[in-house]
């Protein structure tokens, strides 16, 4: 049986949502992270300092006895963003980075950006303070291909403020395709990437695999082969600007498996699992820390978790669904199968 010792790994990339349901998924990013980076599209969005405070204080109610795990708290940027507000709440350790959704573009993003021209100024003194900036990296014209909204982004959005502001940190939240992982090599001295499990597990196929599968949808959607083939490239190579970053996205089974179904793949209970399954198969399990505990420290200037972690290459059944206190219950990915990794001890 092969196993594999690492430092603990770091997610620069969950949604913990709130009160019951944070509840329920914070334990499982809590035991396998030393750190995530928590998104803030709640409703209300966390958009000021004081917000981020407190909801870092309800996920820190969350994490389970004797389990040492730090949030990393994002500031949701709107059209109405106060700079002073995100640069002293940078400044006191509060916000870690600072958020663009475009308006509309995914879940819980109808507060999001209308144009990158109208928060000028919040991403001028996000350069002048090192702030980095995550972004949800689609267009959304309606006009736009939902399988070219990345590339579009890159092309169209991100390429342009990178040349705009030369002293701003980006990191392209999610990529899902070639141009994405072009891009942020291209600008690899200040940009960063986080890599999913399921965009490095699944292509587009597996939506339609013998019927509609809503649990294998998410934002920005699976894409191509071609695509999955460069994610998987650009995860495993070694390159310091990949890192690893769920996007675990839960939302209840009954809004998934809906007529207008929500975007997310809950992760978080295998999310390290399904990593070590694709360095396996690439034969590069020797890359794994890297990716998973190191280049993302490194981006944000934070040292490496300094505790080791131990996984073996031995199956672990998966539940079906998980029950959310009374509220709805949760479908994981690998929910009902088996998860080829498993933590020691
Ligand atoms: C995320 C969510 O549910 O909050 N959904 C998703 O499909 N990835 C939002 C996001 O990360 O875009
Ligand atoms: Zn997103
Ligand atoms: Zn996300």
């Amino acid at each position: 049986m092969r196993s594999l010792t690492f430092r603990r790994p770091d997610d620069w990339h969950v949604h913990f949502r709130d009160s019951v349901m944070m509840k329920t998924v914070v334990p499982y990013t809590a035991r396998a992270f030393g750190r995530a980076i928590v998104m803030p599209n709640l409703t209300p969005p966390v958009t000021t300092a004081a917000m981020a405070q407190a909801y870092r204080a309800r996920i820190m109610a969350c994490v389970p006895d004797g389990v040492s795990f730090q949030p990393l708290m994002v500031c949701y940027l709107t059209d109405h963003t106060d700079p002073a507000d995100l640069v002293a709440g940078f400044k006191a350790g509060i916000f870690t980075a600072a958020k663009l959704y475009p308006a509309h573009a995914t879940t819980n993003s109808a507060h999001g950006v209308t144009s990158v021209d109208t928060i000028m100024p919040v991403l001028e003194a996000m350069a002048e303070h090192g702030i980095p900036l995550l972004t949800h990296g689609e267009v959304t014209r309606a006009d736009v291909d939902i399988f070219d909204r990345e590339a579009r982004f890159a092309e169209e959005v991100l390429g342009p403020l990178l040349a705009r502001l030369p002293g701003l940190r980006v990191v392209m939240e999610h990529i899902t395709t070639q141009e994405g992982a072009s891009l942020v090599r291209a600008h690899r001295d200040r940009m960063g990437a986080t890599i999913t499990p399921q965009h490095l597990l699944y292509n587009r196929n597996a939506l339609f695999q013998g019927g509609l599968r809503p649990h294998m949808y998410c934002l920005p959607v699976l894409k191509r082969e071609r695509h999955r083939q460069a994610l998987r490239q650009a995860a495993t190579g070694g390159e310091s600007c990949f890192f690893l970053g769920t996007d675990t996205a839960p939302h209840m089974r009954h809004l998934k498996e809906a007529d207008c179904g929500c975007a997310g793949v809950f992760s978080a209970p295998v999310a390290v699992a399904a990593y070590l399954q694709v360095f396996a198969e690439e034969g590069k399990l020797e890359a794994f820390e890297a990716f998973a505990s190191l280049n993302g420290p490194a981006f944000y200037g934070l040292p490496a978790n300094e505790e080791r972690v131990t996984y073996e290459e031995r199956p672990a059944r998966i539940a079906q669904e998980i029950e959310v206190d009374g509220a709805g219950r949760l479908v994981s990915l690998f929910s009902g199968e088996a998860a080829p990794w498993s933590l020691a001890g």
